[in-house]
């Protein structure tokens, strides 16, 4: 570690590292993605996670409380794919074309998956947070779908999926998931 001098930068919305995300909804009728930085996994039982959308996101009109849409892991091949449904909109593009997306669906219908990403999580909108800028979707997951070839043992193999994760500003970079430096929940019983 550097030196522990501290400078003030203001309120930020830095966080790191965040994931890249690609938020499946169907939206005016047609299935989109958008990418999306600001989610997390919100609660255990039952399994939970949310995700912070500006109002103003075209995506944004297809969560609907009690309504199903998709939260797709990408892997860091596909970096152009999940840039592009970050930077277009799909009120004026066809993004799966676009992408080359197979699109499927699970137990839930209008859960739009993306086959070519390694894991698919078919959520139901629980709730949603309006805040001053973003609606934080709270949602229930329903469902995981993992590609085969990123188990080991019949579990996720973090390093065959190879997630992309996002490196907020002033990087604005997509990267892999580093090297593992200790054990969790194990390297502090030492201290
Ligand atoms: C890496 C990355 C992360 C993003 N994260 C979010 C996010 O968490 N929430 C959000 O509202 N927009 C986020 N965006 C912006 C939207 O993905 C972008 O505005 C997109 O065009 C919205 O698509 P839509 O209009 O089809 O819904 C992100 C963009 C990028 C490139």
């Amino acid at each position: 570690m550097g030196s522990t001098r501290k400078v003030t930068r203001g309120a930020q919305t830095w966080l790191y590292p965040l994931p890249a995300l690609l938020i499946g909804a169907i939206v005016d009728g047609k299935q989109n993605f958008m990418a999306a930085a600001w989610g997390s996994i919100a609660n255990a039982e039952p399994p939970m996670l949310c995700v912070a959308i500006r109002r103003s996101r075209h995506t944004r009109k297809g969560l609907v409380p009690g309504e199903p849409f998709s939260v797709n892991v990408a892997s860091t091949s596909q970096a152009r794919e999940v840039d592009f449904c970050g930077i277009e909109s799909g009120a004026s593009v066809d993004k799966v074309s676009k992408c080359g997306f197979t699109v499927f669906y699970g137990s839930l219908d209008k859960a739009p998956l993306i086959e070519e990403c390694p894991l698919n999580l078919e959520c139901t909108v629980a709730q949603i947070v309006e805040l001053p800028t973003h609606s934080l979707v709270i949602a229930d997951i329903n469902e995981s779908h993992v590609s085969e070839d990123c188990l080991a043992d019949g579990r996720i193999d973090v390093s065959r999926m190879d997630p992309i994760v996002y490196v907020t500003s002033p990087a604005r970079k997509y990267a892999h998931i580093g090297e593992a430096v200790a054990d969790a929940f194990s390297a502090g019983l030492s201290l």
